[in-house]
C-alpha cells in the first residue's frame, strides 16, 4: 500500500493511495465504524471535484475518491484515449483536499468478468445524453454500482452538471436498495460561467473563449428554438436544447469537444 504522508514537508494529509482491491479493502478495514463519503471520479480533477471532497470531508469521518476513466462509458473510443490523465497532480490536489482514501484501480481489476455483467436502465439512460452517447449510462451505473459495493460509503456526492447522470444514480440506489445517501451539488462554473469539466482543457483557445456562450444563452429568457439558432450562427454543433425535470439542459460541441450543462426553471 502507497502512503503518502507529506505531512512533514507542509501542510498536507496523510492520504492512502491504493490500488487494488485488497489494499483498498484493508484502507477501509482501518476506518471501520466511521462515516464514509465518496467521490467516484475520472480525473483531470478541478474546482468543481474540490468542492465535493470539500462538501464530503465536512459531512464524514472517511473520504474516499477514486479515480478510473472507466471504459464501458465512452461510446467513441477516441474520446476515451484522448480523456486527459494527470495522476500526479490530482493526488496532489487530493492530499491537499484532506482526502483519506484514493483507488486508483486496474481495469483488469474491475472487469474480472471481461464486461459479461452490465447493469441497464431502460427509459431515462436511452434519452438526451443517451440518445447521442449509446450505452454511456448503462456503462456509467455498472461501474458506479462497483465501486458502492467495493466502497461502501454512507454518502456519494455527485455534481449537477451531469444532471441525467445524478438522477439515474439516485433511481439505481433506490432500485436496488442501496444504502447510499446520494447528496448533489451544484455546478462550479469558471468566471465566465462555462461550467467546470475535466473536458475543458481540450478546447483550442479560441473555442475556450467562444463556449461561455453556451451558459449565457441556455439561462437566457430565449425561447428553446432562438437559443439553439443563435447557437448554431456562431458555430456550435447543437444535440439538444429542452426543459424537462425542472431544468433547461443542452449539449452542444465545439470542435471535438462536447459540452453539457444545465439550469433550474425560474418559477413562473
Ligand atoms: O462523472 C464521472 O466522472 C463518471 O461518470 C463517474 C461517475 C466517475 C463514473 O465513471
Amino acid at each position: 500500500m502507497l502512503t503518502f504522508n507529506r505531512l512533514n514537508q507542509g501542510n498536507f494529509h496523510n492520504m492512502n493511495t491504493v490500488s487494488n482491491i485488497g489494499e483498498l479493502r484493508a484502507a477501509l478495514t482501518k476506518r471501520q465504524g466511521k462515516s464514509i463519503g465518496f467521490i467516484p471520479t475520472m480525473g483531470h480533477l478541478h474546482a468543481g471535484h474540490l468542492s465535493l471532497c470539500e462538501r464530503s470531508t465536512n459531512e464524514n469521518e472517511v473520504t474516499v475518491v477514486s479515480i478510473f476513466v472507466n471504459p464501458t462509458q465512452f461510446n467513441q473510443t477516441s474520446d476515451f484515449e484522448f480523456y486527459p490523465r494527470t495522476l500526479d497532480d490530482d493526488i496532489h490536489l487530493l492530499e491537499k483536499h484532506n482526502v483519506d482514501v484514493l483507488f486508483i484501480p486496474e481495469t483488469s481489476s474491475l472487469y474480472p468478468d471481461d464486461y459479461q455483467i452490465q447493469l441497464s436502465e431502460t427509459i431515462i439512460s436511452k434519452e438526451l445524453e443517451g440518445e447521442f452517447r449509446p450505452g454511456h449510462f448503462n456503462g456509467m451505473l455498472t461501474i458506479v454500482l462497483k465501486l458502492f459495493n467495493l466502497v461502501k460509503p454512507h454518502r456519494a456526492y455527485f455534481g449537477e452538471k451531469d444532471y441525467q447522470q445524478l438522477l439515474l444514480v439516485k433511481k439505481m440506489v433506490d432500485a436496488l436498495f442501496l444504502p447510499i445517501d446520494i447528496r448533489a451539488c451544484t455546478t462550479k462554473r469558471a468566471l465566465d460561467g462555462l461550467a467546470l469539466s475535466s473536458r475543458n482543457s481540450r478546447l483550442k483557445p479560441d473555442e475556450r473563449i467562444k463556449a461561455a456562450l453556451f451558459p449565457e444563452l441556455l439561462q437566457s429568457e430565449l425561447s428553446l428554438a432562438d437559443i439553439k439558432a443563435q447557437l448554431l450562427a456562431h458555430g456550435f454543433n447543437v444535440d439538444y436544447i429542452v426543459e424537462q425535470w425542472g431544468r433547461r439542459l443542452g449539449a452542444v460541441s465545439l470542435g471535438h469537444v462536447r459540452l453539457i450543462d444545465n439550469f433550474p426553471l425560474l418559477p413562473t
